[in-house]
């Protein structure tokens, strides 16, 4: 008699970094039989306490994350500032890295994405590369622009509007790209997903609404309120875009609709993106289940939208710095199909990502009422 025994073996995946998108990417591990690693400088950080084993150290550091990664069947990202010589080390050693190094390589500097944009006609405006704050000086004409440094800017950090000759100083006197302002009607984003077989699911489309005195990100809708031929013709630029990288994981690709409704591609994130939090309630299957199923040689879920939805961030409130305290959380949780995502981050300080809050409903003036509401009563104070 033959008895054939099945061999489950569970996969050990790290993720490099521990913040919030580490959070819930672990949250989303937790359905599927797989072994989790986490590397981070901070012990007390949002991902700690939910992979099966944190180490502490430098993501950026090659021999940190080499060992870490040597362990390992499969290795995946949440920020794109890491050590990518040693994932090309890891790689070429066959551990598989979403998404590949190379693809890190070309996003993770500005001015190679902006090549690599140019080269696969990928529409994008128009761009220099500077070398230094003299060498911008040069481009006087080139201007009105935005100056975006080459590495290391996060959350609009390394970017600077220049608009006349005057704010030149306000550049980066380091590598970066001039890039000709566009005038924007609307931002949005596009998730695609890749798995090894170089299949693809595209998320629809979400749209940023901004403060229009503070500049800042006011709520995020989804699907996108846009012309159906801007949608998908979005979907497929953000598409194209992923499959010229050629590279399983996932993609957040933010774009500009300007006033002509052209689409230009403003920048990727090779990883799970804040553009995406609300495809945990929203969608079939969110943008965290989708890498696990990429990852774990799943087939690829499906990134319709179940109902629209909102998120609004909940940030650390200004002049409030210390021990964070949640206010008007209670009546925030009483509200009909509003999700409450708190990110565990025990101190806040003035802007400091500390959660976000989705809301789901079928019809767009009331979401937009929600998010408005849910901006007005819930505070994060210290
Ligand atoms: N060429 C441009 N024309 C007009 N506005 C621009 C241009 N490039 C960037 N911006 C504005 O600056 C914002 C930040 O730019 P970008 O996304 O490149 O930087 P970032 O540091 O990655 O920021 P974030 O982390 O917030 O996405 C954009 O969302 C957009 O509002
Ligand atoms: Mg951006």
């Amino acid at each position: 008699m033959i008895i054939f025994v099945a061999y489950y073996f569970t996969m050990k995946v790290g993720i490099l970094g521990g913040g919030q998108l580490g959070r819930m990417l672990l949250q989303a591990a937790a359905n599927y039989t797989v072994e989790t690693y986490v590397l981070e400088n901070d012990k007390n950080c949002p991902a700690a306490h939910l992979c099966h084993h944190f180490v502490k150290g430098d993501i950026k550091d090659f021999n940190t994350v080499y060992q870490f990664g040597k362990k390992l069947d499969a290795l995946t990202i949440e920020i794109e500032s890491v050590n990518v010589e040693a994932l090309e080390k890891l790689e070429s050693e066959g551990v598989k890295i979403y998404p590949k190094p190379s693809a890190i390589r070309i996003i993770k500097n500005k001015i190679k994405q902006k090549l690599f944009y140019q080269l696969h006609e990928i529409p994008s405006s128009d761009f220099i590369v500077t070398k230094n704050l003299k060498d911008l000086a040069k481009h006087t004409s080139f201007l009105p622009a935005v100056h975006k440094i080459a590495e290391g800017g996060y959350d609009g950090k390394g970017v600077q509007l220049i608009t006349t000759e005057k704010l030149i100083k306000k550049g980066f006197n380091a590598p970066a790209i001039l890039e000709k302002l566009v005038n924007i009607k609307k931002e949005i984003a596009v998730i695609v997903a890749m798995n090894d077989k170089r299949e693809t699911v595209v998320y629809p489309p979400a749209e940023m609404i901004f403060d229009p005195v503070l500049n800042l990100l006011d709520y995020q809708i989804s699907p996108a309120k846009i012309p159906q031929k801007i949608f998908w013709k979005a979907e497929a630029i953000a598409k194209n875009l992923v499959q010229e990288l050629q590279s399983p994981g996932l993609f957040a690709v933010e774009l500009f609709v300007d006033e002509n409704e052209h689409i230009w591609v403003n920048e990727t994130a090779p990883r799970v993106h804040n553009s995406g939090h609300h495809t945990i309630e929203a969608n079939y299957c969110s943008q965290y289940d989708m890498l696990w199923r990429i990852m774990l040689q799943y087939p690829l879920g499906n990134s319709n939208a179940i109902m629209p939805s909102a998120i609004v961030n909940i940030l650390g409130e200004e002049g409030y710095s210390g021990p964070a305290q949640y206010q008007g959380l209670d009546d925030v949780l009483q509200m009909e199909n509003v999700f409450v995502h708190l990110y565990g981050k025990a101190e806040t300080k003035p802007g400091r990502k500390m959660g976000h809050v989705t809301i789901l409903h079928k019809d767009y003036g009331a979401l937009v009422h929600q998010a408005q509401t849910v901006k007005a009563i819930l505070k994060v104070i210290a």
